[in-house]
Protein backbone atom coordinates (compact mmCIF):
# COMPACT_ATOMS: atom_id res chain seq x y z
CA UNK A 1 0.00 0.00 0.00
CA UNK A 2 0.76 3.60 -0.40
CA UNK A 3 0.96 6.14 2.05
CA UNK A 4 -2.24 8.96 2.11
CA UNK A 5 -1.25 12.29 3.66
CA UNK A 6 -3.81 15.19 5.17
CA UNK A 7 -2.77 18.63 5.95
CA UNK A 8 -3.34 22.26 6.60
CA UNK A 9 -3.36 24.27 3.13
CA UNK A 10 -3.69 27.56 5.35
CA UNK A 11 -2.61 28.96 8.75
CA UNK A 12 -3.36 26.00 10.60
CA UNK A 13 -7.25 24.87 12.38
CA UNK A 14 -8.41 24.45 8.53
CA UNK A 15 -10.59 21.51 10.28
CA UNK A 16 -7.84 18.40 9.68
CA UNK A 17 -9.25 16.79 12.90
CA UNK A 18 -13.13 16.70 11.51
CA UNK A 19 -11.67 15.45 8.53
CA UNK A 20 -9.29 12.87 9.83
CA UNK A 21 -12.15 11.48 11.89
CA UNK A 22 -14.55 10.99 9.19
CA UNK A 23 -11.64 9.58 6.64
CA UNK A 24 -10.86 7.53 9.55
CA UNK A 25 -13.25 4.74 8.74
CA UNK A 26 -11.04 3.79 5.37
CA UNK A 27 -7.94 3.26 7.41
CA UNK A 28 -6.56 0.80 9.09
CA UNK A 29 -3.94 3.39 10.97
CA UNK A 30 -3.87 7.00 11.92
CA UNK A 31 -0.43 8.48 12.28
CA UNK A 32 0.77 11.96 13.62
CA UNK A 33 3.71 12.74 11.78
CA UNK A 34 5.16 16.56 13.62
CA UNK A 35 3.93 18.99 15.66
CA UNK A 36 2.48 18.39 19.65
CA UNK A 37 0.39 20.15 21.40
CA UNK A 38 0.25 23.66 19.87
CA UNK A 39 -2.10 21.18 17.29
CA UNK A 40 -5.88 21.52 18.44
CA UNK A 41 -8.19 18.99 16.37
CA UNK A 42 -11.77 19.47 17.10
CA UNK A 43 -13.53 16.38 16.54
CA UNK A 44 -18.09 16.56 16.98
CA UNK A 45 -20.03 13.84 16.39
CA UNK A 46 -23.66 13.47 18.30
CA UNK A 47 -23.46 14.79 21.69
CA UNK A 48 -19.67 14.53 21.72
CA UNK A 49 -17.35 17.78 20.79
CA UNK A 50 -13.46 16.65 22.08
CA UNK A 51 -10.26 18.66 20.78
CA UNK A 52 -7.29 16.30 20.57
CA UNK A 53 -3.46 18.08 21.48
CA UNK A 54 -0.98 15.16 21.06
CA UNK A 55 -3.26 12.33 20.14
CA UNK A 56 -4.21 11.58 16.59
CA UNK A 57 -7.51 11.82 15.19
CA UNK A 58 -8.44 8.33 14.64
CA UNK A 59 -8.34 7.44 18.15
CA UNK A 60 -12.29 7.67 19.09
CA UNK A 61 -12.96 4.95 16.41
CA UNK A 62 -12.22 1.48 17.45
CA UNK A 63 -9.40 -1.05 15.96
CA UNK A 64 -7.87 1.96 14.19
CA UNK A 65 -4.39 2.17 15.71
CA UNK A 66 -3.04 5.37 16.22
CA UNK A 67 0.88 6.11 15.91
CA UNK A 68 2.53 9.45 17.67
CA UNK A 69 5.49 9.30 14.73
CA UNK A 70 8.93 10.30 15.38
CA UNK A 71 8.35 13.71 14.03
CA UNK A 72 6.31 14.39 16.45
CA UNK A 73 7.22 16.22 19.96
CA UNK A 74 4.93 14.94 23.15
CA UNK A 75 4.34 16.88 26.32
CA UNK A 76 4.08 13.64 28.60
CA UNK A 77 1.76 15.84 31.20
CA UNK A 78 -0.91 16.89 28.24
CA UNK A 79 -0.51 13.72 26.87
CA UNK A 80 -1.83 12.10 30.56
CA UNK A 81 -4.63 14.49 30.83
CA UNK A 82 -5.61 14.06 27.31
CA UNK A 83 -5.68 10.32 28.24
CA UNK A 84 -7.09 10.41 31.13
CA UNK A 85 -10.25 12.61 29.31
CA UNK A 86 -10.32 9.69 27.19
CA UNK A 87 -10.62 6.74 29.34
CA UNK A 88 -13.83 8.58 31.14
CA UNK A 89 -15.81 9.28 27.79
CA UNK A 90 -14.62 4.96 27.82
CA UNK A 91 -11.71 4.83 25.08
CA UNK A 92 -8.51 2.68 25.85
CA UNK A 93 -6.29 4.96 24.70
CA UNK A 94 -3.41 2.73 25.77
CA UNK A 95 -4.48 -0.01 23.39
CA UNK A 96 -4.70 2.13 20.62
CA UNK A 97 -1.87 4.49 20.89
CA UNK A 98 1.56 3.51 19.98
CA UNK A 99 4.67 6.18 20.16
CA UNK A 100 7.79 6.20 18.31
CA UNK A 101 10.25 5.76 20.45
CA UNK A 102 12.45 8.32 18.29
CA UNK A 103 9.98 10.83 18.88
CA UNK A 104 10.99 14.17 21.13
CA UNK A 105 9.85 15.17 24.73
CA UNK A 106 8.99 18.59 25.46
CA UNK A 107 10.89 19.51 29.13
CA UNK A 108 9.47 22.16 31.55
CA UNK A 109 12.31 24.13 30.78
CA UNK A 110 10.83 23.95 26.99
CA UNK A 111 8.11 25.74 27.89
CA UNK A 112 9.90 28.17 30.29
CA UNK A 113 12.29 28.90 27.50
CA UNK A 114 9.89 29.42 25.01
CA UNK A 115 7.50 31.76 27.69
CA UNK A 116 11.21 33.99 28.25
CA UNK A 117 11.30 34.06 24.30
CA UNK A 118 8.52 35.36 23.27
CA UNK A 119 8.35 37.84 25.93
CA UNK A 120 11.79 39.00 24.78
CA UNK A 121 11.04 39.77 21.54
CA UNK A 122 8.34 41.92 22.48
CA UNK A 123 6.29 43.83 19.77
CA UNK A 124 7.77 40.96 17.23
CA UNK A 125 6.90 38.37 19.22
CA UNK A 126 5.57 35.19 17.11
CA UNK A 127 2.27 34.87 18.95
CA UNK A 128 3.44 31.21 19.87
CA UNK A 129 1.23 28.70 21.77
CA UNK A 130 3.79 28.56 24.76
CA UNK A 131 4.23 25.04 24.25
CA UNK A 132 7.68 24.55 24.27
CA UNK A 133 7.55 24.03 20.35
CA UNK A 134 10.49 26.10 19.27
CA UNK A 135 12.69 25.01 22.14
CA UNK A 136 12.15 21.74 21.66
CA UNK A 137 12.78 21.09 18.19
CA UNK A 138 15.45 23.18 18.78
CA UNK A 139 17.48 20.97 20.91
CA UNK A 140 16.36 18.19 18.63
CA UNK A 141 18.09 19.47 15.18
CA UNK A 142 21.35 20.63 17.87
CA UNK A 143 21.49 17.25 18.99
CA UNK A 144 20.61 17.76 22.66
CA UNK A 145 17.38 16.08 23.05
CA UNK A 146 15.73 13.74 24.87
CA UNK A 147 13.66 10.98 23.05
CA UNK A 148 10.55 9.08 24.44
CA UNK A 149 12.60 5.75 24.04
CA UNK A 150 14.83 7.16 26.53
CA UNK A 151 12.68 7.37 29.66
CA UNK A 152 13.40 3.54 29.87
CA UNK A 153 16.69 3.92 30.40
CA UNK A 154 18.70 3.64 33.65
CA UNK A 155 20.32 7.53 33.29
CA UNK A 156 17.17 8.92 32.21
CA UNK A 157 16.58 10.88 35.43
CA UNK A 158 20.44 12.04 34.90
CA UNK A 159 19.60 13.30 31.65
CA UNK A 160 17.23 14.82 32.43
CA UNK A 161 18.62 17.04 35.00
CA UNK A 162 21.38 18.00 32.93
CA UNK A 163 19.44 18.85 30.34
CA UNK A 164 17.37 21.04 32.70
CA UNK A 165 20.01 22.84 34.36
CA UNK A 166 21.43 23.32 30.58
CA UNK A 167 18.22 25.34 29.91
CA UNK A 168 18.69 26.92 33.29
CA UNK A 169 21.81 28.16 32.95
CA UNK A 170 20.98 29.94 29.54
CA UNK A 171 17.48 31.92 30.94
CA UNK A 172 18.08 33.57 33.49
CA UNK A 173 14.20 34.90 33.65
CA UNK A 174 11.62 32.72 34.28
CA UNK A 175 7.91 33.54 33.49
CA UNK A 176 5.49 34.67 36.42
CA UNK A 177 3.88 32.24 38.59
CA UNK A 178 6.74 29.46 37.29
CA UNK A 179 7.52 27.17 40.39
CA UNK A 180 10.01 24.47 38.59
CA UNK A 181 9.84 21.94 41.44
CA UNK A 182 6.41 21.21 41.11
CA UNK A 183 6.82 21.20 37.02
CA UNK A 184 9.29 18.84 37.40
CA UNK A 185 6.92 17.14 39.94
CA UNK A 186 4.21 16.80 37.24
CA UNK A 187 6.47 16.06 34.40
CA UNK A 188 8.19 12.99 36.02
CA UNK A 189 4.46 11.64 36.98
CA UNK A 190 3.45 11.88 33.24
CA UNK A 191 6.49 10.26 32.30
CA UNK A 192 5.61 7.09 34.57
CA UNK A 193 2.19 7.47 32.98
CA UNK A 194 3.82 7.03 29.52
CA UNK A 195 5.87 4.11 30.07
CA UNK A 196 2.35 2.21 29.96
CA UNK A 197 1.88 2.42 26.47
CA UNK A 198 3.13 0.25 23.40
CA UNK A 199 6.96 1.72 22.02
CA UNK A 200 7.96 1.31 18.70
CA UNK A 201 10.28 1.41 16.04
CA UNK A 202 7.47 3.16 14.19
CA UNK A 203 9.47 3.44 10.74
CA UNK A 204 9.81 -0.53 11.02
CA UNK A 205 6.00 -0.93 11.79
CA UNK A 206 4.93 1.42 9.88
CA UNK A 207 6.77 0.19 6.47
CA UNK A 208 5.62 -3.19 7.56
CA UNK A 209 1.97 -2.77 7.98
CA UNK A 210 2.04 -0.88 4.07
CA UNK A 211 3.65 -4.30 2.99
CA UNK A 212 1.23 -6.07 4.67
CA UNK A 213 -1.43 -4.13 2.55
CA UNK A 214 -2.57 -2.23 5.51
CA UNK A 215 -4.07 0.92 5.04
CA UNK A 216 -2.32 4.60 6.63
CA UNK A 217 -3.15 8.12 6.89
CA UNK A 218 -0.56 10.45 8.00
CA UNK A 219 -2.11 13.18 10.02
CA UNK A 220 -0.54 16.67 9.93
CA UNK A 221 -0.54 19.25 12.48
CA UNK A 222 -1.03 23.31 11.18
CA UNK A 223 -0.63 24.06 8.34
CA UNK A 224 1.76 24.67 5.03
CA UNK A 225 2.11 28.48 5.36
CA UNK A 226 3.33 27.95 9.08
CA UNK A 227 5.77 25.08 7.96
CA UNK A 228 9.43 26.22 8.70
CA UNK A 229 10.84 26.32 5.18
CA UNK A 230 7.75 27.51 3.49
CA UNK A 231 5.80 29.10 5.24
CA UNK A 232 5.50 32.82 6.55
CA UNK A 233 8.78 33.24 8.23
CA UNK A 234 9.49 34.28 11.06
CA UNK A 235 6.11 33.81 11.88
CA UNK A 236 5.85 29.83 11.51
CA UNK A 237 6.08 26.83 13.45
CA UNK A 238 9.55 24.66 13.97
CA UNK A 239 8.73 21.71 11.79
CA UNK A 240 7.76 20.64 8.33
CA UNK A 241 4.23 21.04 7.98
CA UNK A 242 4.26 19.89 4.26
CA UNK A 243 3.83 16.65 2.34
CA UNK A 244 7.60 15.66 2.81
CA UNK A 245 7.54 15.91 6.50
CA UNK A 246 5.04 12.40 6.69
CA UNK A 247 8.13 10.85 4.84
CA UNK A 248 10.82 12.34 7.42
CA UNK A 249 8.27 12.10 10.47
CA UNK A 250 7.17 8.59 10.08
CA UNK A 251 10.30 7.18 8.18
CA UNK A 252 8.88 6.02 4.85
CA UNK A 253 10.23 6.51 1.36
CA UNK A 254 8.99 9.42 -1.20
CA UNK A 255 8.13 6.07 -3.92
CA UNK A 256 5.14 5.12 -1.29
CA UNK A 257 3.48 8.44 -1.57
CA UNK A 258 0.21 7.87 -1.66
CA UNK A 259 -3.19 10.30 -2.24
CA UNK A 260 -2.35 13.82 -0.50
CA UNK A 261 -5.64 15.16 0.94
CA UNK A 262 -5.52 18.97 1.33
CA UNK A 263 -7.67 20.73 3.80
CA UNK A 264 -8.56 24.34 3.49
CA UNK A 265 -11.44 26.79 4.98
CA UNK A 266 -13.79 28.35 2.62
CA UNK A 267 -12.66 31.78 3.94
CA UNK A 268 -8.58 32.36 6.12
CA UNK A 269 -7.99 32.32 9.79
CA UNK A 270 -4.61 33.44 11.09
CA UNK A 271 -4.05 33.01 15.06
CA UNK A 272 -0.89 34.72 16.59
CA UNK A 273 0.98 36.97 14.55
CA UNK A 274 2.32 37.68 11.26
CA UNK A 275 1.34 38.76 7.57
CA UNK A 276 -1.85 37.58 6.45
CA UNK A 277 -2.86 39.75 3.30
CA UNK A 278 -6.67 38.83 3.00
CA UNK A 279 -7.81 39.45 6.69
CA UNK A 280 -10.54 42.03 7.02
CA UNK A 281 -10.89 44.09 9.69
CA UNK A 282 -14.37 45.96 11.35
CA UNK A 283 -17.40 44.33 10.90
CA UNK A 284 -17.26 41.40 7.89
CA UNK A 285 -14.19 40.36 9.64
CA UNK A 286 -15.93 40.12 12.89
CA UNK A 287 -19.04 38.48 11.23
CA UNK A 288 -16.84 35.44 10.25
CA UNK A 289 -15.37 34.98 13.66
CA UNK A 290 -18.64 35.00 15.66
CA UNK A 291 -20.66 32.89 12.81
CA UNK A 292 -17.27 30.41 12.55
CA UNK A 293 -16.53 30.30 16.55
CA UNK A 294 -12.73 31.07 15.29
CA UNK A 295 -11.15 31.22 18.73
CA UNK A 296 -8.44 28.59 19.07
CA UNK A 297 -8.73 25.45 20.04
CA UNK A 298 -5.48 25.18 22.33
CA UNK A 299 -5.05 28.75 23.26
CA UNK A 300 -9.02 29.89 23.27
CA UNK A 301 -7.03 33.44 21.37
CA UNK A 302 -9.62 34.90 18.65
CA UNK A 303 -8.35 34.02 15.31
CA UNK A 304 -7.73 36.74 12.44
CA UNK A 305 -10.53 36.14 10.41
CA UNK A 306 -10.29 36.90 6.36
CA UNK A 307 -11.09 35.94 2.66
CA UNK A 308 -10.18 33.10 0.63
CA UNK A 309 -6.37 33.55 -0.67
CA UNK A 310 -6.19 31.95 -3.62
CA UNK A 311 -2.31 33.03 -4.20
CA UNK A 312 -1.38 30.82 -1.19
CA UNK A 313 -4.00 27.84 -1.45
CA UNK A 314 -2.21 27.31 -5.04
CA UNK A 315 1.62 27.45 -3.65
CA UNK A 316 0.30 25.03 -0.69
CA UNK A 317 -1.03 22.82 -4.03
CA UNK A 318 2.23 22.64 -5.42
CA UNK A 319 4.79 22.34 -2.27
CA UNK A 320 2.38 19.17 -0.93
CA UNK A 321 1.31 17.93 -4.30
CA UNK A 322 -1.93 17.54 -3.63
CA UNK A 323 -4.54 15.48 -5.27
CA UNK A 324 -7.40 16.02 -3.69
CA UNK A 325 -8.86 19.12 -1.81
CA UNK A 326 -11.41 19.47 1.21
CA UNK A 327 -13.00 22.75 1.82
CA UNK A 328 -14.72 23.04 5.05
CA UNK A 329 -16.68 25.49 6.93
CA UNK A 330 -18.51 26.99 3.48
CA UNK A 331 -21.88 27.05 5.72
CA UNK A 332 -20.35 29.76 7.85
CA UNK A 333 -20.38 32.21 4.45
CA UNK A 334 -24.43 30.89 3.91
CA UNK A 335 -25.72 33.89 4.41
CA UNK A 336 -22.74 36.35 2.91
CA UNK A 337 -24.26 38.34 -0.25
CA UNK A 338 -20.56 38.65 -1.58
CA UNK A 339 -17.47 36.73 -1.10
CA UNK A 340 -14.14 37.82 -2.05
CA UNK A 341 -11.01 35.32 -2.95
CA UNK A 342 -7.40 37.08 -3.61
CA UNK A 343 -6.51 35.89 -7.18
CA UNK A 344 -3.49 37.99 -7.25
CA UNK A 345 -0.98 40.29 -4.97
CA UNK A 346 -0.20 43.19 -5.33
CA UNK A 347 3.22 44.45 -3.94
CA UNK A 348 5.21 47.82 -4.44
CA UNK A 349 3.28 48.02 -7.53
CA UNK A 350 3.77 45.01 -9.04
CA UNK A 351 1.27 42.47 -9.45
CA UNK A 352 2.07 38.93 -8.23
CA UNK A 353 0.90 35.78 -8.60
CA UNK A 354 3.09 33.89 -6.54
CA UNK A 355 4.24 34.20 -2.79
CA UNK A 356 6.99 36.24 -2.90
CA UNK A 357 9.66 36.24 -0.38
CA UNK A 358 9.43 39.26 1.56
CA UNK A 359 5.87 38.58 2.64
CA UNK A 360 5.28 41.14 4.35
CA UNK A 361 2.53 43.37 5.47
CA UNK A 362 3.27 45.72 2.17
CA UNK A 363 1.48 42.83 0.53
CA UNK A 364 -2.02 44.01 -0.97
CA UNK A 365 -4.63 41.67 -1.70
CA UNK A 366 -6.05 41.84 -5.90
CA UNK A 367 -9.56 40.13 -5.12
CA UNK A 368 -12.55 38.75 -6.96
CA UNK A 369 -16.14 38.55 -6.19
CA UNK A 370 -18.42 36.19 -6.25
CA UNK A 371 -21.86 36.29 -5.46
CA UNK A 372 -23.53 34.45 -2.47
CA UNK A 373 -25.34 31.39 -2.20
CA UNK A 374 -27.52 32.42 0.27
CA UNK A 375 -28.66 29.23 1.53
CA UNK A 376 -28.49 27.50 4.58
CA UNK A 377 -26.14 24.05 3.61
CA UNK A 378 -26.04 22.20 7.01
CA UNK A 379 -28.41 20.16 6.30
CA UNK A 380 -26.78 19.05 3.10
CA UNK A 381 -25.29 15.48 2.50
CA UNK A 382 -25.07 15.16 -1.29
CA UNK A 383 -23.30 17.07 -3.98
CA UNK A 384 -27.11 17.64 -5.86
CA UNK A 385 -28.04 19.43 -2.74
CA UNK A 386 -25.65 21.86 -2.49
CA UNK A 387 -26.62 25.35 -4.02
CA UNK A 388 -25.21 26.36 -7.48
CA UNK A 389 -23.27 29.36 -6.18
CA UNK A 390 -20.82 27.39 -4.46
CA UNK A 391 -21.01 24.88 -6.79
CA UNK A 392 -19.71 27.76 -9.14
CA UNK A 393 -17.29 28.82 -6.16
CA UNK A 394 -16.19 25.30 -6.34
CA UNK A 395 -15.63 24.49 -9.97
CA UNK A 396 -13.53 28.19 -9.87
CA UNK A 397 -11.10 26.92 -7.29
CA UNK A 398 -10.45 23.34 -8.70
CA UNK A 399 -10.04 25.15 -12.45
CA UNK A 400 -7.46 27.80 -10.74
CA UNK A 401 -5.36 24.95 -8.51
CA UNK A 402 -5.94 22.27 -11.10
CA UNK A 403 -6.93 19.75 -8.39
CA UNK A 404 -10.79 18.61 -7.49
CA UNK A 405 -12.27 19.33 -4.12
CA UNK A 406 -13.36 16.03 -3.32
CA UNK A 407 -15.29 16.71 0.43
CA UNK A 408 -16.50 19.43 1.29
CA UNK A 409 -17.68 20.11 5.19
CA UNK A 410 -20.72 22.29 5.66
CA UNK A 411 -20.73 21.75 9.58
CA UNK A 412 -19.07 20.90 13.01
CA UNK A 413 -20.71 17.25 13.00
CA UNK A 414 -19.03 14.07 11.48
CA UNK A 415 -22.44 13.71 9.80
CA UNK A 416 -21.96 17.57 8.19
CA UNK A 417 -19.95 16.28 5.14
CA UNK A 418 -20.87 16.11 1.93
CA UNK A 419 -18.08 13.44 -0.34
CA UNK A 420 -18.20 14.24 -3.68
CA UNK A 421 -15.80 11.69 -4.43
P1 LIG B 1 -7.77 21.68 12.96
O1 LIG B 1 -6.73 22.21 13.87
O2 LIG B 1 -7.39 21.81 11.53
O3 LIG B 1 -8.22 20.29 13.32
O4 LIG B 1 -9.04 22.64 13.16
P2 LIG B 1 -9.64 23.15 14.57
O5 LIG B 1 -10.32 22.03 15.22
O6 LIG B 1 -8.60 23.87 15.35
O7 LIG B 1 -10.61 24.27 14.07
C1 LIG B 1 -11.66 24.00 13.21
C2 LIG B 1 -12.98 24.42 13.88
O8 LIG B 1 -14.01 24.43 12.92
C3 LIG B 1 -13.43 23.44 14.94
O9 LIG B 1 -14.16 24.16 15.89
C4 LIG B 1 -14.34 22.50 14.18
O10 LIG B 1 -15.30 21.88 15.00
C5 LIG B 1 -14.99 23.45 13.22
N1 LIG B 1 -15.39 22.89 11.93
C6 LIG B 1 -14.75 21.97 11.15
N2 LIG B 1 -15.39 21.83 9.97
C7 LIG B 1 -16.44 22.67 10.00
C8 LIG B 1 -17.44 23.03 9.05
O11 LIG B 1 -17.50 22.54 7.93
N3 LIG B 1 -18.34 23.98 9.43
C9 LIG B 1 -18.31 24.59 10.65
N4 LIG B 1 -19.22 25.51 10.93
N5 LIG B 1 -17.37 24.27 11.56
C10 LIG B 1 -16.44 23.35 11.24
P1 LIG C 1 -3.49 23.02 14.36
O1 LIG C 1 -2.84 21.67 14.21
C1 LIG C 1 -3.13 27.34 14.21
C2 LIG C 1 0.74 29.06 15.34
C3 LIG C 1 0.80 29.87 16.61
C4 LIG C 1 1.93 30.82 16.27
C5 LIG C 1 2.88 29.97 15.44
C6 LIG C 1 4.01 29.36 16.25
O2 LIG C 1 -4.56 23.05 15.38
O3 LIG C 1 -3.89 23.55 13.03
P2 LIG C 1 4.22 27.43 18.08
O4 LIG C 1 3.43 27.20 19.34
O5 LIG C 1 4.13 26.32 17.11
O6 LIG C 1 5.61 27.87 18.36
O7 LIG C 1 3.50 28.72 17.41
O8 LIG C 1 2.08 28.91 14.90
N1 LIG C 1 0.19 27.69 15.51
C7 LIG C 1 -1.03 27.31 15.09
N2 LIG C 1 -2.02 28.03 14.52
N3 LIG C 1 -3.27 26.01 14.39
C8 LIG C 1 -2.27 25.28 14.92
O9 LIG C 1 -2.31 23.93 14.97
C9 LIG C 1 -1.10 25.93 15.35
N4 LIG C 1 0.05 25.52 15.92
C10 LIG C 1 0.84 26.61 16.01
O10 LIG C 1 -0.40 30.53 16.86
O11 LIG C 1 1.45 31.84 15.45
MG1 LIG D 1 -6.52 23.58 15.45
Amino acid sequence: MKLDVILGLQWGDEGKGKIVDVLAPEYDVIARFQGGPNAGHSLSFGDVRHVLHNIPSGVFHRNIINIIGNGVIIDPVIFMKECETLVKMGIEPVKSIFISRKAHLILPSHRMMDCVQEQSKGISKIGSTLKGIGPTYTDKVSRNGLRAGDIFSDDFQDKFAELTSKHLQCFAERPENWNETEENLKWMKGIEYLKNFRFINSEYIINQYLREGKTILAEGAQGTMLDIDFGSYPFVTSSNTICAGAYTGLGVAPGLAGKTFGVFKAYCTRVGSGPFPTEISGKTGELIQKLGGEFGATTGRPRRCGWLDLVALKYAVMINGVTGLVMTKADVLDDFDEIQVAVAYKQHGQILDYVPFGYDNSIEPVYKSFKGWKSDITGCTRQDQLPAGLKEYIRFLEDESGVPVIIVSVGQDRKQTVDLR
